[in-house]
Parts: C-alpha cells; sequence; structure tokens
C-alpha cells in the first residue's frame, strides 16, 4: 500500500460547504450564492473568517496558538524524528491518492511529514499565525502537495463522509467541547477512511525542572488569591473513549515508539510567558505577570544567571491510534 507516485493536488478538487450557507463549492477564490466569499491570502484558503479568541475570556471554546506561533517549532526541532515516525506509521494505512486533513495541525509539524512521503495534504488550523509558519516551512523545504486552510474544527468545512483521512496530534486539549470536534470527525470522514490520533507519554529523566517551574508558577498565582483553571479539553484516553462511544472502532493501537528528548528551561519559561497553555487560562494579565518576574527571581537566585539553560531529558513514548467508523445510523 506504499504510496510511490507523487500526487498533483488541485485546489479545486477538493469540495467544500460554504461556511455561511452550507452549500457544497469547489475550493477556489469565489463567491457562493448566498454572498459569502472564499479568499485566499499569502497562501492560505480561509474559510473561518472571524477573529480568534481573545485569551482568557471566561467563555473561551478553544486555545489559538497565534500569541505563540513564533516559538512553537522552537521545541519541536529537537523532536523532529517523532513526527517523521509518525508519519512513518500512518503513511501504509491512508487510502491511496486521497488526500489527509492533518486537523489542528499548527505549524505542520505532522501534515508536512506526511506531505514529504507523497501523501497530499490539508492542513487545517484556526490560527493564520501557525499556518503562516506552515507555510514558511513548506517554501523552505519545497514541499508542494499541501492545501492551507484556516478552519475551525468545531464547524469543519468539509461535505459528509468527503475525506479519507484526518489526522489529530495536541489538538482535543484545547478545546472545550471536544465532543463536537468527534462528531465532526465522524460526519465528514467516509466509511473506508481513518482517523489518527497522536499522542506521547513521558517520563524524566533526571531532575524534573519543567514540573517543579510549572508548580512554582501555580503557586505564585494562588499567592495573589487567584486559581488557575486546569483544564479546557480533553485527555487522549477520554478522546478514545469517547469515540468508541460514537461507534468508532480502535483497529490498531501501534507498538509505541520510544525517544529520547530534551527541552529547556528557556522554552519552558517562553510557554508560561506566552500564556498559550490552557492551564493558564482566567488569570489577568497582571497577575500573570507579576508571578513571571517573580518565577524568573526565584530561579535566578536558586539557579545562577544562566538558569535559562538548564534542561529536561525526557523518554518520550509516542502513540498513533488508527480509528474507523464504519458503522451510519
Ligand atoms: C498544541 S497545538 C498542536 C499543533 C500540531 N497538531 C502539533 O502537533 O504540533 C494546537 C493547535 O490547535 C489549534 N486549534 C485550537 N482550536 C482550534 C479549532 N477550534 N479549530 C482548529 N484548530 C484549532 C491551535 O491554533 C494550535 O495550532
Ligand atoms: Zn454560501
Amino acid at each position: 500500500m506504499f504510496h510511490n507516485r507523487k500526487v498533483n493536488l488541485n485546489s479545486s478538487d477538493i469540495m467544500i460547504l460554504c461556511p455561511e450557507c452550507g452549500n457544497i463549492l469547489k475550493l477556489q477564490e469565489c463567491i457562493c450564492q448566498c454572498g459569502f466569499k472564499i479568499t485566499k491570502s499569502s497562501g492560505i484558503f480561509n474559510l473561518h473568517p472571524y477573529p480568534e479568541p481573545v485569551l482568557m475570556q471566561p467563555d473561551i471554546q478553544y486555545i489559538s496558538y497565534s500569541p505563540f506561533a513564533l516559538y512553537y517549532d522552537d521545541n519541536r526541532k529537537i523532536d523532529s524524528k517523532l513526527y517523521a515516525s509518525a508519519a512513518a506509521t500512518i503513511q501504509p494505512l491512508t487510502v491511496q491518492n486521497s488526500i489527509v486533513l492533518d486537523l489542528g495541525a499548527g505549524t505542520g509539524i505532522i501534515g508536512l511529514n506526511l506531505a514529504k512521503l507523497n501523501i497530499p495534504v490539508i492542513t487545517g488550523d484556526i490560527s493564520m499565525s501557525m499556518l503562516e509558519i506552515c507555510r514558511n516551512r513548506m517554501e523552505n523545504e519545497n514541499i508542494e502537495n499541501i492545501i492551507l486552510m484556516k478552519i475551525n474544527a468545531l464547524h469543519l468545512p468539509f461535505p459528509d463522509q468527503s475525506l479519507d483521512g484526518i489526522v489529530v496530534r495536541a489538538l482535543l486539549a484545547h478545546i472545550r467541547n471536544w465532543k463536537r470536534v468527534i462528531k465532526e470527525i465522524r460526519r465528514v470522514l467516509s466509511l473506508r477512511g481513518r482517523l489518527f490520533v497522536i499522542h506521547e507519554s513521558s517520563s524524566v529523566t533526571g531532575k524534573d525542572y519543567s514540573s517543579e517551574v510549572w508548580t512554582k508558577y501555580t503557586e505564585l498565582i494562588e499567592k495573589q488569591g487567584k486559581t488557575i483553571c486546569e483544564k479546557l479539553g480533553a485527555s487522549t484516553r477520554e478522546a478514545l473513549e469517547f469515540i468508541e462511544s460514537e461507534d468508532g472502532i480502535i483497529e490498531y493501537s501501534h507498538e509505541p515508539a520510544s525517544f529520547n528528548t530534551t527541552t529547556s528551561l528557556d522554552f519552558i519559561l517562553k510557554e508560561i510567558q506566552y500564556r498559550s497553555h490552557p492551564s493558564m487560562r482566567l488569570i489577568d494579565k497582571q497577575t500573570h505577570n507579576s508571578a513571571v518576574q517573580e518565577l524568573k527571581r526565584l530561579l535566578k537566585k536558586e539557579y545562577g544567571e544562566a538558569y535559562c539553560d538548564l534542561k529536561v531529558c525526557r523518554i518520550v513514548e509516542q502513540h498513533v491510534s488508527s480509528i474507523t467508523f464504519p458503522f451510519r445510523s
């Protein structure tokens, strides 16, 4: 089932749902009969032309990564072998010549690797800034068979049963109504289609600076009389349980692949600073900023000026589950 032939991906071969009226259209710059205009700017089709939510609103539905986009790949470069391996696991299970949607693709760490294996890919994300980084990587690495789309996973702009492959990694934890995302995935997957869920579990070798820093940050917030809202979306376990309750069949849970990875305190601090993490919701700017300043002071006191260079070494196990939804009500 390996794909050796390069598939030319033509956007007008892709059918989409008009985000306004639900009409089925070809993906190209055009105006739907309802007046909705499909636009493409800097190579990205915009099928979700609405503002991204401001972080930390109590009713926030999802976490866009735009404020963090520039830093997102810092750490992913170190882990690049992880993503190439996930793509290699998925490739033989995809339907030949059909398109795979990398949903919540971010900077494209999975989608780009699938495309390198000659699988035509749609990278779909709600964050324009993340998609721009994905586009830059495509250009730099000369990867052609990708279509970039700004979309909302809660309202997928694809007709029923129109896709043969969808992959998600690190998405469902960032969306409050994650069950709806799974229902949308089920709706748009064909009967022969597969959903691939990638997730990692890790153990730390040596001192776990990372959890120490997160704990300290939480304590500093609580010291100011505030609490951190822990969770927005689902863990992979919860998601897989729900998928099964929605008639999804977990065909394979592939043998986890094991990797040694490293992250630095510098990256963890950036993650905290830019408030991209779901656990950082509902904290006002002032409380957050003073906790970050204090955190840096404490780290400097404890570990010296070079505290940013401290490394956290992990053994990461990567899990890929492939799922079908063969039954329809
Ligand atoms: C942790 S990142 C994961 C990115 C990529 N899948 C990876 O594994 O590196 C989460 C991504 O989900 C996107 N996202 C969050 N809510 C979304 C939504 N409702 N629809 C589409 N993408 C969404 C964010 O913008 C972000 O790029
Ligand atoms: Zn329309």
